[in-house]
């Protein structure tokens, strides 16, 4: 039997998540599917991994001092992370997030006792834009650092000293590939550069949702998007620091109605309440899977990321009136006729 670890560090309950064999996505591919269960993290999400890595980061260079604040731009999961290792660490927490985002996310920040300062979505090139003006609150702030997630290459250090060693020992040294969606690219490079330096034959795929700009980069070398996407924490537009030297093997491009259509089935089938990225992931891992099957890996292992949880998305994802809103096909089970 296998015993549930024990922890004298509330620190120490970020990463080590458990890793999963998904039944369903297996037998889509032709092969096996784990997913990384990152929802299982103190913040229920894979951010919470890259906060802790910043804010050591920060620390040890002697950037953040006791007392100090942690500002950061973020989509809500990141903020979430940061704002329960800050309390944890005794450092004020500010977000600056789009107001489009879940209201769960925000009621979240809030109740975590982190200032939260919404802002109109728009433009990367805005300086208006949520992450421009976080940098800006941080520069203004005594004794503040900006987390920068985008830029800061300790979030992609997390990846590579945490959750490639993770799957890589989870799976017994025998991993065939690796997905996931991009926000910042500190999971996809960081597992994708891990996991190479323990096996270089570990087939790298982007899964990339529309909207975003990468799928064209990786397969064409230009920087272009097409359509859009209702999901939240990824989907990028530029190479961040985070990204540049991702040992990214091949691509895939994921529509948000096959993304949600894992998102049902993991739900019904495997029990997983799960958010839109881990659905546009499991496709992706399929996807992956059935190109290895097709190459004559029929023993192959695909591992993929379950980004977060999906109970933060209970007034968007799992709420009839707001899938119609944007066109997407109701879950049967939301239905009220
Ligand atoms: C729900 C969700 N999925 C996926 C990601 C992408 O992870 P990364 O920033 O490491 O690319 C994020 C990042 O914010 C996220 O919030």
């Amino acid at each position: 039997m296998n015993t549930a670890p024990v922890r004298t560090d509330t620190l120490d309950l970020i990463g080590n998540t458990p890793l999963v064999l998904l039944e369903g996505p297996s037998e889509a591919a032709g092969c096996e599917i784990w997913g990384k269960c990152e929802f299982t993290n103190p913040g229920a999400s894979v951010k919470d991994r890259a906060a802790l890595w910043i804010i050591r980061d920060a620390e040890a260079r002697g950037e953040l001092k006791p007392g100090g604040t942690v500002v950061e731009g973020t989509a809500g999961n990141t903020g979430i992370g940061i704002a329960l290792v800050a309390n944890a660490l005794g450092y004020a927490t500010v977000i600056v997030m789009p107001d489009n985002q879940s209201q769960e996310k925000m009621a979240t920040l809030r109740a975590l006792g982190a200032k939260l300062i919404t802002v109109p979505p728009t433009k990367f090139a805005d300086p208006n834009h949520f992450v421009h003006t976080s940098r800006r609150i941080a520069e203004e702030t005594e004794n503040a650092i900006w987390a920068n997630q985008f830029d800061n290459v300790a979030n992609r250090r997390a990846h590579i000293e945490g959750t490639a060693p993770e799957i890589w020992e989870q799976l017994g040294g025998r991993v065939d590939g690796f997905t996931c969606a991009v926000g910042t690219g500190g999971t996809l490079a960081g597992v994708g550069l891990g996991l190479k330096a323990r096996d270089d034959a570990i087939r790298i795929a982007l899964t990339d949702p529309h909207g975003a700009a990468l799928y064209n980069y990786y397969a064409n070398g230009e920087l272009a998007s097409e359509g859009s996407s209702v999901a939240e924490g990824i989907g990028q537009g530029r190479i961040t620091a985070n990204l540049e030297g991702a040992p990214v093997d091949t691509q895939f491009r994921i529509a948000d109605e096959e993304g949600l259509e894992w998102v049902a089935r993991m739900l019904r089938e495997e029990g997983l309440c799960l958010g839109l990225s881990s659905g546009i992931n499991v496709a992706g891992a399929v996807a992956l899977g059935r190109q290895l099957v097709a190459d004559g890996r029929e023993d192959a292992r695909v591992a993929t990321i379950l980004c977060d949880t999906g109970f933060r998305y209970l007034s968007t994802l799992y709420n009839a009136e707001w899938l119609e809103s944007k066109g997407l096909p109701v879950f049967d089970w939301l239905r009220s006729d």
